[in-house]
């Protein structure tokens, strides 16, 4: 298992991209945020911990949380924490050789609104461009306005719809540096 919280700027890419601004501090909220990244091995307690968080967001316990950040390849999971609490994830894993899926992500609604979602997800993308990764793909459901800002300012592009049963389902793509 290999479970950093991320390093000085000095130390790699990743955290000269990540910590510019690590701990953020939002005016009504005065604590930071801590960002860390869990890759592979991900501890049992840590999977509840963000099924708890993702059920609550998305109200359903349908997600198959653990089966997937034990059994998929090459997993991450990038965390934001405030005060030790997780307010805010985002999971990935392997799809192919060079390509990546960046499967679910979500931020406490008490957290939302102040660049969380957009941090984990630019960790991410930095962190799988020095993995060698070519591409990553991700979907998000049409109406999911806050996530299309986010994909749309990280540089995906669309590259389809699928109808699921809950409606229609937009599918993303970015080529990674
Ligand atoms: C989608 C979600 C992760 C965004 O988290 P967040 O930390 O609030 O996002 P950010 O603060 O980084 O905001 C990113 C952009 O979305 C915009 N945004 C955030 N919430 C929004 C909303 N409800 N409606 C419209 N735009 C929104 C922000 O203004 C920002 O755009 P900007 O950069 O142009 O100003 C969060 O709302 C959430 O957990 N939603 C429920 C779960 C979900 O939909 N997960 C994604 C599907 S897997």
């Amino acid at each position: 298992m290999r479970s950093i919280v991320l390093p000085a700027p000095s130390e790699n890419h990743l955290a000269r991209a990540s910590l510019c601004d690590l701990s953020h501090t939002p005016a009504d909220h005065p604590m930071s945020i801590d960002y860390a990244l869990h890759h592979r091995d991900i501890p049992p307690e840590l999977i509840a911990e963000v099924a708890s968080l993702s059920e609550h967001v998305f109200e359903t316990s349908t997600i198959d949380h653990a089966w997937r950040l034990t059994h998929m390849p090459d997993v991450s999971l990038f965390c934001a924490r405030q005060a030790g609490e997780l307010i805010g994830f985002k999971a990935g894993y392997a799809i192919a050789e060079r390509k990546y899926y960046s499967w679910l992500g979500a931020v406490h609604p008490q957290w939302r609104r102040q660049g969380v979602a957009s941090r984990l997800a630019d960790m991410q993308h930095q962190w799988l461009v020095e993995r060698g990764f070519a591409v990553v793909e991700t979907s998000s459901r049409h109406e999911n306005s806050a996530m299309a800002r986010i994909n749309l300012h990280s540089g995906f592009v669309t590259v389809g719809t699928k109808l699921e049963p809950h409606g229609l389902q937009v599918l993303w793509a970015k080529t990674l540096a």
